[in-house]
């Protein structure tokens, strides 16, 4: 996708919460030629890009099949992905998608740029957007596994409120601060919720490592911006906190502090990594912290760097 000029953009689900960040994110980059979309709810709104702004258009299956965009970025909900991907698709158009609606199919890369970046050249329309816990966690996993190898993970996550749209934003700042509490409002598929499944399974397909043992624990907490994640790594080989640490802090896109907070995270485009020590219950083991601005790495951003990857000319699909 070429900066500044030719590419046709269209943001769909532009008045969300990923949906605005995509959109601040691409006029800060340089982009012009960029429509926002979103229901028939929000038609005869506008949305701000950069110092101008934008009609929202409603996302018609028709709309988007004119071929007038060469990538659009979806940040809807899957179910709505999985209506309109196909008709964008048949319109010509790179579908970079931000919903679970396509991440653990076979055929459609799933890509974080500082892991598998090279698979997002193998799309045939559609690219996936990992699981915003995903993303910082892989980037985080996978310089110790080049050096070390992974024999297996657990990850208890500390999820924002922005994780889950606008809405629960919403919610948030109308509460008071004696009324604030975690929050497991994922779907429970019985035995665990499906966040903590998604985290398992994108992991491995990303990695390319399928029978990776990995476990998660995600719970929703009183902030607004930020996702955080205790992570604890065996590796196959014996890795020193002071290597590990060398290694975090020359990975691409992982930025090596102390303490990392929500708030130190969040409106910055690093993965930031700290408390990075000897997992104290045994075996070769390590323990870290991760936080990330989901909205940006954990979403917009890891989509846009995606998009930059692929050749400046339309139909690039392998
Ligand atoms: N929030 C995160 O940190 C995060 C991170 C990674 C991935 N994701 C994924 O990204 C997607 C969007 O999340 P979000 O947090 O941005 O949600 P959100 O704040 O609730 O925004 C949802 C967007 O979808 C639009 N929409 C709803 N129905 C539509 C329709 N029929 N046609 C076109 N647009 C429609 C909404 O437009 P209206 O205003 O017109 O209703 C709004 O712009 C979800 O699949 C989510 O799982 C989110």
């Amino acid at each position: 996708m070429t900066r500044n000029g030719d590419s046709r953009i269209g943001v769909v689900g532009a008045t969300g919460a990923v949906g605005t960040v995509t959109l601040s994110l691409l006029a800060e980059r340089g982009y012009e030629n960029v429509r926002a979309f979103a229901s028939a709810r929000s038609a005869d709104c506008e949305v701000t890009f950069g110092r101008r702004r934008l009609p929202v258009e409603e996302a018609t299956p028709e709309v988007l099949a004119a071929g007038d965009l060469d990538v659009c970025f979806l940040s809807i909900s899957a179910s709505i992905s999985r209506e309109l991907v196909p008709h964008a698709i048949n319109g010509g158009t790179v579908c970079i998608d931000k919903s679970a609606a396509f991440r653990l199919e076979p055929e459609v890369p799933l890509v974080v740029p500082e892991v598998n970046g090279d698979r997002a050249l193998e799309h045939d329309g559609v690219i996936a957007v990992p699981n915003c816990c995903t993303i910082p966690l892989t980037c985080a996993l996978e310089p110790l596994r080049k050096a070390a190898g992974i024999a297996r993970v657990r990850v208890a996550t500390y999820q924002s409120a922005s994780g889950a749209g606008t809405q629960a934003m919403e919610r948030l700042r109308a509460k008071r601060p004696e009324d604030l509490d975690l929050a497991m409002d994922w779907d429970f598929g019985g035995e665990e919720f499906d966040e903590e499944t998604k985290i398992r399974d994108e992991t491995r397909k990303i990695m390319e490592l399928p029978s990776l043992p990995i476990s998660a624990t995600c719970v929703r907490v009183p902030v607004l911006v930020g996702h955080a994640e205790a992570v604890w790594v065996e590796t196959e080989q014996p890795l020193s906190a002071e290597a590990a640490r060398d290694l975090l802090a020359q990975a691409p896109g992982v930025r090596l502090v102390e303490a990392p907070t929500p708030a130190q995270a969040a409106g910055t485009d690093d993965v930031l990594v700290g408390r990075v020590r000897i997992d104290r219950a045994g075996g070769d083991g390590l323990s870290f912290f991760i936080v990330c601005d989901n909205l940006r790495k954990g979403a917009a951003l890891n989509a846009i760097q995606i998009a930059e990857l692929l050749p400046a000319s339309r139909a690039v699909a392998a």
